[in-house]
């Protein structure tokens, strides 16, 4: 059988093993730096990726887990560069580069390092949002990185010098995905006209929202192109940041924080050639009640749906979030010069203006999350050698 895991790091002590355990349930594991992993026999049988079993990462998976022996029993030898596993059941070797090994470890303190949780702000931002230079972006990787970790971290990233031209748009955002194109078109044009379709067009101050919550799933990451700001110094972008309500939101209401993290409320677009509905919570957990999304427009919600003694507990707890989501302490403000993008996570931050009187034109557009991240995990993985991307 062959490794097929590729050797790198080998010389970090924490990609050295000192000293292994072995039982039949688990492999436990000493690095050179002091760590211990523990590495159940059933997890290690199961993610041999030799040319039998297959490449998990990429896809080609061969083994299955109805193969899996019933007696994990096993010889364990180790070098400095390869672990090598004898499954007394059938004989089956498998090998592994001990840096993939220490990539992959799955203790809590592993986990939490591979996976920080979001930096989340409020009003104070203002001024500092995380911001990189697009002219230096286009032939710095470094520089590409700097956004989409700003993202990845705070849900959002000023990008200056783009030219303001309407040409730039779809390169800025061909630089982070691919367009996604809806009954707008590929792009929409955010400009005040006298008789608008939308209320996006009138100039006048609009709510902090998250946009489009009527879509399956939702526009993923935003990016408003600022080609001409108001003359009048009005039409600020105000931003706030829903992990950010959502925590005080827990603090302050917590039987009604569960209640927006179970029950779906509706969103709707019925116009012309249109009828799209979709519904979610306002707040998504993961699995460890971890915040991971956050979905709020007070003017696209459609008729609740739900049990009649949900009906007024879930208005009082809607109620309770748009107000908060008003506080002016949450809101971060920054008024795109021309030639400004602000690039943000839909799932998460919400967008509002200031009112104007000029002749404003922003351009908006918007990626998919999962292209976004493939982006960030390609980038990541060829400047810093990761081995294990979230
Ligand atoms: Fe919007």
């Amino acid at each position: 059988m062959q490794a097929a895991h590729v050797a790198r790091h080998c010389t970090e002590p924490a990609a050295m093993i000192s000293a292994i355990e072995s039982t039949e349930k688990l492999l436990s594991i000493t690095w050179a730096d002091g760590h211990q992993s523990q590495f159940h026999t059933v997890w290690l049988r199961d993610n041999c990726s030799c040319s039998d079993c297959g490449d998990h990462s990429g896809g080609h998976r061969f083994f299955e887990l109805g193969d899996m022996p019933e007696t994990l029993a096993n010889g364990v030898t180790y070098t400095k560069n390869a672990l090598e596993i004898t499954w007394q059941a059938d004989g089956h070797v498998t090998t592994f580069d001990p840096a993939w090994l220490r990539a992959h470890c799955y203790s809590d303190r592993e986990r939490a390092r591979r996976q920080p949780r979001p930096v989340t702000w409020d009003a104070t931002l203002t001024g500092q949002v995380p911001q990189i230079d697009y002219t230096k972006a286009q032939s710095d990787e470094a520089e590409q990185l700097k956004l989409y970790d700003s993202v990845k971290s705070h849900g959002i990233c000023l990008v200056r010098n783009v030219p303001a031209h309407i040409d730039a748009t779809e390169e800025l955002a061909s630089f982070i995905g691919y367009v996604r194109e809806t009954h707008y078109g590929r792009i929409f044009e955010i400009v005040s006209t006298a008789d608008p379709a939308v209320i996006a067009n009138a100039p006048v101050p609009l709510r902090p929202h998250t946009d489009e919550n009527f879509r399956e799933p939702p526009p993923g990451i935003m990016v408003f192109h600022s080609i001409r700001a108001s003359e009048d110094g009005g039409g600020a972008s105000v931003m706030t940041d829903g992990f950010k309500l959502a925590e005080d939101f827990k603090t302050l209401y917590p039987e009604a924080f569960d209640l927006l993290t179970q029950v779906p409320i509706p969103h709707r677009r019925f116009i012309e050639h249109v009828g799209l509905r979709a519904e979610a919570p306002v707040i998504k957990l993961d699995y460890q009640g971890n915040i991971c999304e956050f979905r709020l427009n007070e003017r696209t919600m459609g008729p609740l749906d739900l049990p009649e003694n949900l009906i007024e507990p879930v208005y009082d707890a809607l109620s309770k979030m748009f107000s908060l989501s008003y506080e002016s302490k949450y809101h971060m403000h920054h008024l795109l010069l021309d030639g400004e993008a602000l690039v943000f996570d839909n799932a998460r931050v919400l967008h509002a203006r200031t009112g104007f009187n000029g002749h404003r034109h922003v351009r908006l557009t918007h990626v998919g999350r999962d292209e976004f991240y493939s982006r960030w995990r390609q980038v990541r993985s060829r400047l810093n050698g990761d081995i294990n991307l979230i």
